[in-house]
């Protein structure tokens, strides 16, 4: 094994971008369709991996919407996370900031406590069982209307001690950050974290409504705000962290090759970006994965590695004094490796 990956490896990391409905592997997915007896197009595991092949967002998202249809219970909800969790603790990650997507499954007739009950049973265990802490994102789908945000923020009010923060996701072009600004100013309100996903597909205009209307805490992908040399000045200074995606970008066509991708460019600007893996049950591969391959692709160093995995507890939302001991194994580490 390289050095590079051995250290990839050792270090402990935080993921702080992953759609938990994106870690459904095929496997999971026709495991949980027969179960449930939901019919789906394709039958075996060739079918539904020919079915994972992307030109861009919008082809991905159609076919992640229909996978959601195979989770039913809470009992699904509960082993689709349990499974990821016992995935990335094999990467030796020890702190995860995940999504959810409740409007994917209450627009589909399964109610709200649903998912969010089985998700969190898993989560809750995950210190026990993996050595895992972790926060929960509520993600509202920007292609539905404000007035559906608000439906599901009613719906989401009870369980709001068990809810971290709130994203955005789903189609980026023509639903800009600014249809939900008031989602966010609840949100705020009620003392949750901001985040949002843009820049992915969208321009750099997005970026800026969600850092100015929304008042989000941290950026989702962010990619294409390196099309502005103010915003890169402003993000850096103001010490914001991007949550990057590699091989979801490359899936997904946002770079049409790995080494073109702009992580190791991000850190040379002074950027605080971090390293996950959005939806790693259709991009290919979880969070040690996206580490390894990006830093063949473009050649990362030793101390962009250390950087990297630094970033991702001192972006999460741990407090000082839950990210210190993270850190101070890196640099045990780093200074091993
Ligand atoms: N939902 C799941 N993954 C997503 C992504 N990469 N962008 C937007 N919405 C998503
Ligand atoms: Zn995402």
């Amino acid at each position: 094994m390289s050095n590079i990956n051995a250290l990839i490896e050792a270090l402990p990391k935080a993921e702080l971008h992953l759609h938990i409905e994106g870690s459904l592997e095929p496997e999971q997915l026709l495991e949980f369709a027969d179960r449930n007896k939901v019919d789906l197009p394709f039958k075996t595991l060739e079918e539904v991996r020919a079915a994972y092949e992307f030109s861009n967002l919008q082809d991905f998202l159609d076919i992640y919407y229909q996978g959601m249809s195979v989770l039913q219970t809470e009992d699904d909800f509960h082993d689709l996370t349990d499974a990821y969790l016992k995935r990335v603790a094999a990467d030796n990650v020890r702190h995860v900031e995940i999504f959810f997507d409740p409007q994917g499954h209450t627009e589909r007739g399964i109610p709200f406590d649903v998912p969010i009950t089985g998700i969190l049973k898993a989560l809750d265990a995950a210190q026990e069982r993996y050595g895992i802490s972790y926060r929960l994102i509520m993600c509202f789908l920007r292609h539905l209307s404000e007035e559906d945000a608000f439906k599901t923020w009613e719906e989401a009010k009870p369980w709001l001690a068990r809810i971290h923060g709130i994203g955005l996701d789903s189609s980026e072009n023509g639903h800009p950050p600014s249809k939900f600004t008031r989602i966010y100013e609840a949100a705020r309100e009620a003392g949750l974290k901001l985040v949002a996903h843009a820049g992915e597909e969208g321009p750099p205009a997005y970026v800026y409504e969600a850092l100015d209307e929304l008042k989000i805490d941290r950026i989702d992908h962010g990619n294409r705000s390196l099309e502005d040399d103010a915003l890169i000045a402003r993000i850096r200074d103001a010490g914001i962290t991007l949550t990057v995606c590699p091989l979801s970008n490359l899936s997904l066509c946002v770079v049409d090759d790995l080494k073109d991708h702009p992580l190791k460019k991000m850190l040379a600007l002074g950027l605080k970006a971090t390293v996950n893996s959005d939806d790693p049950a259709y991009f290919g591969g979880y969070v040690n994965q996206n580490y390894r391959e990006t830093a063949e692709a473009v050649g990362l160093t030793h101390d962009d590695i250390i950087t990297l995995a630094k970033n991702s507890f001192t972006g999460s939302f741990l407090s000082a004094e839950e990210q210190a001991p993270h850190l101070e194994a890196i640099d045990r580490i780093a200074a091993a490796h």
